[in-house]
Protein backbone atom coordinates (compact mmCIF):
# COMPACT_ATOMS: atom_id res chain seq x y z
CA UNK A 1 0.00 0.00 0.00
CA UNK A 2 2.83 2.51 1.03
CA UNK A 3 4.65 2.12 -2.74
CA UNK A 4 0.85 2.58 -4.60
CA UNK A 5 0.49 5.46 -2.37
CA UNK A 6 3.88 6.73 -2.61
CA UNK A 7 3.44 6.77 -6.54
CA UNK A 8 0.28 8.38 -6.32
CA UNK A 9 1.25 11.43 -4.12
CA UNK A 10 4.45 11.77 -5.66
CA UNK A 11 6.90 10.51 -3.43
CA UNK A 12 9.89 8.28 -3.46
CA UNK A 13 9.43 4.97 -1.27
CA UNK A 14 12.69 5.03 -0.20
CA UNK A 15 13.14 8.72 1.45
CA UNK A 16 9.38 10.25 0.86
CA UNK A 17 11.39 13.21 -0.89
CA UNK A 18 8.90 14.63 -3.55
CA UNK A 19 9.91 13.62 -7.25
CA UNK A 20 9.67 17.44 -8.37
CA UNK A 21 10.55 20.61 -6.68
CA UNK A 22 8.43 22.66 -9.64
CA UNK A 23 5.25 23.16 -7.89
CA UNK A 24 4.10 22.84 -12.07
CA UNK A 25 5.30 19.83 -12.42
CA UNK A 26 4.32 18.55 -8.66
CA UNK A 27 0.57 19.04 -9.74
CA UNK A 28 0.80 18.03 -13.59
CA UNK A 29 2.23 14.62 -12.26
CA UNK A 30 -0.56 14.87 -9.27
CA UNK A 31 -3.12 15.14 -12.45
CA UNK A 32 -1.51 12.24 -14.51
CA UNK A 33 -1.45 9.64 -11.55
CA UNK A 34 -5.08 10.47 -10.94
CA UNK A 35 -5.87 9.98 -15.04
CA UNK A 36 -3.90 6.91 -14.81
CA UNK A 37 -6.03 5.37 -12.21
CA UNK A 38 -9.55 6.51 -14.48
CA UNK A 39 -8.14 4.71 -17.23
CA UNK A 40 -6.92 1.45 -15.22
CA UNK A 41 -10.79 1.80 -13.37
CA UNK A 42 -12.10 1.88 -17.47
CA UNK A 43 -10.21 -0.91 -18.61
CA UNK A 44 -11.32 -3.62 -16.27
CA UNK A 45 -14.11 -5.90 -16.73
CA UNK A 46 -17.69 -5.29 -14.97
CA UNK A 47 -17.15 -8.26 -12.98
CA UNK A 48 -13.53 -6.75 -11.22
CA UNK A 49 -15.76 -4.80 -8.38
CA UNK A 50 -13.39 -5.41 -5.52
CA UNK A 51 -10.31 -3.63 -7.97
CA UNK A 52 -12.90 -1.06 -9.22
CA UNK A 53 -13.34 0.07 -5.12
CA UNK A 54 -10.15 -0.12 -4.66
CA UNK A 55 -8.98 1.90 -7.42
CA UNK A 56 -11.85 4.71 -6.38
CA UNK A 57 -10.35 4.63 -2.43
CA UNK A 58 -6.69 5.55 -4.35
CA UNK A 59 -8.48 8.46 -6.80
CA UNK A 60 -10.36 9.95 -3.19
CA UNK A 61 -7.74 9.76 -1.32
CA UNK A 62 -4.97 11.41 -3.63
CA UNK A 63 -8.14 13.95 -4.80
CA UNK A 64 -8.24 15.26 -1.09
CA UNK A 65 -5.06 15.58 -0.59
CA UNK A 66 -4.50 17.55 -3.85
CA UNK A 67 -7.23 19.86 -3.83
CA UNK A 68 -6.41 20.74 -0.31
CA UNK A 69 -3.04 21.86 -1.20
CA UNK A 70 -4.33 23.61 -4.44
CA UNK A 71 -7.05 25.99 -2.22
CA UNK A 72 -4.33 26.27 0.60
CA UNK A 73 -1.30 26.94 -1.11
CA UNK A 74 -1.36 27.11 -4.49
CA UNK A 75 -4.41 29.53 -5.36
CA UNK A 76 -3.39 32.12 -3.52
CA UNK A 77 -0.22 32.58 -5.11
CA UNK A 78 -1.87 32.85 -8.66
CA UNK A 79 -1.59 36.09 -10.45
CA UNK A 80 -4.32 37.84 -12.28
CA UNK A 81 -6.64 34.81 -12.75
CA UNK A 82 -9.47 35.77 -9.69
CA UNK A 83 -12.45 34.56 -12.05
CA UNK A 84 -10.53 31.68 -12.76
CA UNK A 85 -9.69 30.47 -8.93
CA UNK A 86 -13.68 30.94 -7.75
CA UNK A 87 -14.32 28.90 -10.69
CA UNK A 88 -11.73 26.40 -9.60
CA UNK A 89 -13.14 26.27 -6.31
CA UNK A 90 -16.63 25.81 -7.13
CA UNK A 91 -15.05 23.03 -9.12
CA UNK A 92 -13.30 21.13 -6.26
CA UNK A 93 -16.69 21.68 -4.28
CA UNK A 94 -19.06 19.85 -7.41
CA UNK A 95 -16.19 17.12 -7.52
CA UNK A 96 -16.30 16.76 -3.99
CA UNK A 97 -20.37 16.19 -4.20
CA UNK A 98 -20.04 13.74 -6.89
CA UNK A 99 -17.33 11.85 -4.78
CA UNK A 100 -20.00 12.07 -1.70
CA UNK A 101 -22.61 10.70 -4.09
CA UNK A 102 -19.99 7.81 -5.21
CA UNK A 103 -19.49 6.87 -1.72
CA UNK A 104 -23.04 5.59 -0.89
CA UNK A 105 -22.75 3.48 -4.17
CA UNK A 106 -24.01 0.04 -2.87
CA UNK A 107 -23.47 -2.03 -6.00
CA UNK A 108 -20.66 -1.68 -8.76
CA UNK A 109 -22.60 -1.84 -11.70
CA UNK A 110 -23.72 0.75 -14.81
CA UNK A 111 -24.94 3.06 -12.87
CA UNK A 112 -22.04 3.19 -10.71
CA UNK A 113 -19.82 3.37 -14.28
CA UNK A 114 -21.56 6.13 -15.26
CA UNK A 115 -21.10 8.15 -11.93
CA UNK A 116 -17.24 7.56 -12.28
CA UNK A 117 -17.20 8.34 -16.11
CA UNK A 118 -18.79 12.20 -14.97
CA UNK A 119 -16.46 12.39 -12.02
CA UNK A 120 -13.62 11.60 -14.67
CA UNK A 121 -15.07 14.54 -17.29
CA UNK A 122 -15.44 16.65 -14.32
CA UNK A 123 -11.95 16.81 -13.18
CA UNK A 124 -10.46 16.67 -17.37
CA UNK A 125 -12.14 19.85 -17.81
CA UNK A 126 -10.77 20.72 -14.09
CA UNK A 127 -7.81 19.85 -15.08
CA UNK A 128 -7.44 21.54 -18.58
CA UNK A 129 -8.47 24.98 -16.94
CA UNK A 130 -5.59 24.54 -13.99
CA UNK A 131 -2.89 23.69 -16.64
CA UNK A 132 -3.75 26.01 -19.56
CA UNK A 133 -5.31 29.03 -18.01
CA UNK A 134 -3.95 29.00 -13.80
CA UNK A 135 -0.86 27.12 -12.95
CA UNK A 136 1.21 29.80 -15.95
CA UNK A 137 -0.07 32.95 -14.08
CA UNK A 138 1.98 31.51 -10.98
CA UNK A 139 4.79 34.14 -9.95
CA UNK A 140 7.78 32.14 -12.20
CA UNK A 141 10.61 33.20 -9.61
CA UNK A 142 8.94 31.70 -7.07
CA UNK A 143 8.01 27.99 -8.47
CA UNK A 144 10.59 26.16 -6.70
CA UNK A 145 9.70 27.84 -3.04
CA UNK A 146 5.73 27.23 -3.60
CA UNK A 147 6.66 23.28 -4.46
CA UNK A 148 8.83 23.18 -1.33
CA UNK A 149 6.12 24.33 0.66
CA UNK A 150 3.41 21.78 -0.99
CA UNK A 151 5.98 19.32 -0.15
CA UNK A 152 6.29 19.77 3.41
CA UNK A 153 2.36 20.10 3.45
CA UNK A 154 1.72 17.47 1.38
CA UNK A 155 3.74 15.33 3.57
CA UNK A 156 2.50 16.24 6.80
CA UNK A 157 -0.73 15.89 5.52
CA UNK A 158 -0.50 12.22 4.35
CA UNK A 159 1.26 11.13 6.95
CA UNK A 160 5.06 10.36 5.94
CA UNK A 161 5.49 7.15 7.93
CA UNK A 162 2.14 5.61 8.10
CA UNK A 163 -0.32 6.48 5.02
CA UNK A 164 -2.35 4.16 5.93
CA UNK A 165 -3.06 6.42 8.87
CA UNK A 166 -3.65 8.80 6.57
CA UNK A 167 -6.39 6.62 5.05
CA UNK A 168 -8.42 5.92 8.48
CA UNK A 169 -8.37 9.63 9.04
CA UNK A 170 -9.94 10.41 6.08
CA UNK A 171 -12.72 7.55 6.87
CA UNK A 172 -11.24 5.51 4.18
CA UNK A 173 -11.48 1.80 5.72
CA UNK A 174 -8.93 -1.01 5.02
CA UNK A 175 -9.42 -3.34 2.13
CA UNK A 176 -10.10 -6.47 4.36
CA UNK A 177 -12.26 -4.47 6.42
CA UNK A 178 -14.10 -2.95 3.06
CA UNK A 179 -14.74 -6.72 1.49
CA UNK A 180 -14.01 -9.68 4.63
CA UNK A 181 -12.15 -12.42 4.14
CA UNK A 182 -13.75 -13.03 0.82
CA UNK A 183 -12.62 -12.04 -2.55
CA UNK A 184 -15.69 -12.15 -3.98
CA UNK A 185 -17.68 -10.76 -1.90
CA UNK A 186 -19.58 -7.83 -3.87
CA UNK A 187 -22.84 -8.59 -1.06
CA UNK A 188 -20.18 -7.57 1.73
CA UNK A 189 -18.58 -4.65 -0.32
CA UNK A 190 -22.10 -3.90 -0.86
CA UNK A 191 -22.86 -3.34 3.13
CA UNK A 192 -20.46 -1.50 4.02
CA UNK A 193 -20.74 1.95 2.79
CA UNK A 194 -17.47 2.68 1.40
CA UNK A 195 -15.41 5.43 2.71
CA UNK A 196 -18.33 6.47 5.16
CA UNK A 197 -16.75 6.08 9.30
CA UNK A 198 -19.36 3.99 10.82
CA UNK A 199 -20.82 6.54 13.82
CA UNK A 200 -23.46 5.43 16.32
CA UNK A 201 -26.01 7.05 14.60
CA UNK A 202 -25.63 5.65 11.42
CA UNK A 203 -24.64 1.81 12.97
CA UNK A 204 -28.19 2.06 14.83
CA UNK A 205 -29.96 2.96 11.43
CA UNK A 206 -28.38 0.43 9.38
CA UNK A 207 -29.55 -2.12 11.86
CA UNK A 208 -32.45 -1.18 11.58
CA UNK A 209 -32.43 -1.34 7.98
CA UNK A 210 -31.80 -4.98 8.11
CA UNK A 211 -33.70 -6.04 10.87
CA UNK A 212 -36.37 -4.52 8.63
CA UNK A 213 -35.47 -5.99 5.31
CA UNK A 214 -35.24 -9.78 7.13
FE1 LIG B 1 -5.01 20.30 -9.79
Amino acid sequence: MNTILNAIFGLSSESGEAAHADIIEMLKADHRSVSDLFARYESLPASATREKRKILREIFAALEIHTKLEEELVYPEIEGAHEYVLEAREEHHVIDLIIKEIKKVRAMNEKADAKVKVLKEMIEHHVKEEEWEMLPRLPKDELEEIGAKVKVRKEELLGKEFPEKHMERAGVQPVEEMYGASESGERTAAKADVQQPVTKKSKSKRSRKNNSAA
